[in-house]
């Protein structure tokens, strides 16, 4: 059995790997050149991506690809997308191309506001509470500022400070409640910061408010953190045309096309087993652009789920009508992004990625990627309403499944040839191979 280890934080990287290989690898080489050859040969970019976390001993790729034809607020995009799942760009580049032919997305920012929350106890009376909260409010504002100066020369800053009284659902559970404007960066770091100074202001005033009895004095502060449900920083993205334009397919009409479509959105507005996939596939385009301009994709995850509940049941996060003969398909999502702080400026392919998109603003760059994410559902839809999804996904698992049996170009060719009219399994694939090389 192996031992735990102390220290491991302490050791360099080759000796992580060395460690790494005694006690979990079985001394194997092979997987030691493993993690080395996916080393940087830059060795000052080696030492950038070494330091974003502890204890790295190499870097783990995944493949950044383009989607073109972005028809986004009349103006064209090209999307980066940092994800490991094949056929996402390529539906993502097809729904672009289908919608730039019929006046593109259209995207606009509705609000956006960030949440955080000082979570203390305070057993007393909530009105003294309440009195000590308005006295202290300008205090917390002028405590805060040196950490709100440089974001309120942008533009942003504390919107609003309220206390809750939470003491319903918990017992003496209140909370400072912070709307914060963050401008372009996403802006954790300044979130919580600042409630970190108001829960040391708002305890030390506590203790010293003279109205206050002995456990009045002892507000104990939990905890202060920003929050990743942010359903005031939400951005809509739509298209629409008329239903005659809707259907590619010679055998079916736009309005045969739009019932069916509608109808699988309806389906994921009020079941949930279909709407957690249905969203998945949303964030398949979300994530992939999230993670390639360097944003938090879990927090976006989380938030982006928890709005998806906000009802009392987990439902779709897109929806569909015809009206007037014109077919609409919209999204509302929240997405709390920045573009710069954090990786942003730090990461050379995040900032690529950036300027591949023109140097976004952070509201921009909601536009982009909740038209990421309703492209997505899009062509998701269509596949599973038309052809089936499998049909796309299986060709490029014929590609995966090749390329791991080191097949060549011209195999490759005699077997997508083949797999046109034969179903695709990982089994038939090798079988066929097979037979080609012999
Ligand atoms: C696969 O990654 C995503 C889909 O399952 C989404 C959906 O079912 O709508 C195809």
């Amino acid at each position: 059995m192996t031992k735990p280890i102390n220290g491991f934080s302490k050791l360099n990287k080759t000796e992580k790997i060395e460690w790494l290989a005694e006690n979990y690898l079985f001394d194997n080489d092979m997987a030691v050149s493993t993690l080395k050859q996916y080393w940087n040969d830059d060795e000052k970019l080696q030492k950038l991506h070494d330091e974003f976390i502890e204890n790295t001993v190499s870097n783990f790729y995944l493949p950044l690809g383009i989607a073109p034809n972005f028809l986004i607020n009349n103006k064209y995009y090209v999307l980066p997308m940092a994800i490991e799942e094949s056929s996402v760009v390529a539906a993502a580049s097809k729904a672009a191309k289908f919608w730039s032919e019929r006046g593109g997305f259209k995207a606009t920012v509705i609000n956006q506001k960030k949440i955080g929350q000082v979570h203390f106890l305070f057993k007393g009376d909530f009105s003294k509470l309440k009195k000590l909260f308005e006295n202290i409010e300008p205090k917390l504002r002028e405590a805060v500022k040196p950490i709100t100066r440089n974001m309120e020369k942008r533009g942003g800053g504390i919107l609003d400070i309220s206390l809750i009284d939470k003491t319903q659902d918990l017992e003496n559970y209140y909370q400072l409640f912070v709307k914060f404007d963050t401008r372009d960066s996403m802006g954790a770091n300044f979130i919580n910061s600042c409630l970190e100074k108001f829960a040391e202001v708002l305890q030390e005033e506590a203790s010293n408010a003279q109205d206050f009895d002995e456990e009045e004095k002892k507000l104990l502060v939990i905890m202060s953190i920003l929050s990743n449900y942010v359903p005031e920083c939400l951005v809509r993205a739509e298209v629409s045309c008329s239903i005659e334009e809707l259907s590619e397919d010679k055998n079916m009409t736009g309005e045969e096309f739009a019932e069916k479509f509608i109808q699988a959105v309806k389906i994921a507005e009020i079941e949930p087993y279909r709407a957690v996939t249905h969203n998945k596939g949303v964030m398949n385009g979300i994530d992939a652009v999230v993670l390639a301009t360097g944003n938090d994709f879990r927090a976006v995850e989380a938030g982006v789920h928890a709005y998806a509940s906000r009802k009392g049941s987990y439902s779709s996060l897109t929806h569909a009508a015809v009206e007037n003969g014109i077919f609409k398909f919209w999204m509302e999502v929240p997405l709390a992004l920045g573009t710069v702080g954090g990786l942003t400026s730090l990461h050379p392919l995040v900032k690529l990625a950036l300027d591949i998109l023109q140097k976004p603003s952070a509201s921009e760059l909601m536009e982009i990627t909740a038209v990421a994410g309703l492209a997505q559902n899009f062509a998701a839809l269509r596949s599973l309403t038309t052809t089936g999804i499998q049909q796309g996904h299986m060709k490029m698992h014929l590609m995966n499944i090749l390329n791991q049996n080191e097949a060549s170009e011209d195999e490759k060719k005699e077997m997508v040839e083949y797999f046109k009219h034969h179903t695709i399994t990982h089994s038939s694939v090798i079988e066929q191979l097979k037979k080609t090389r012999s």
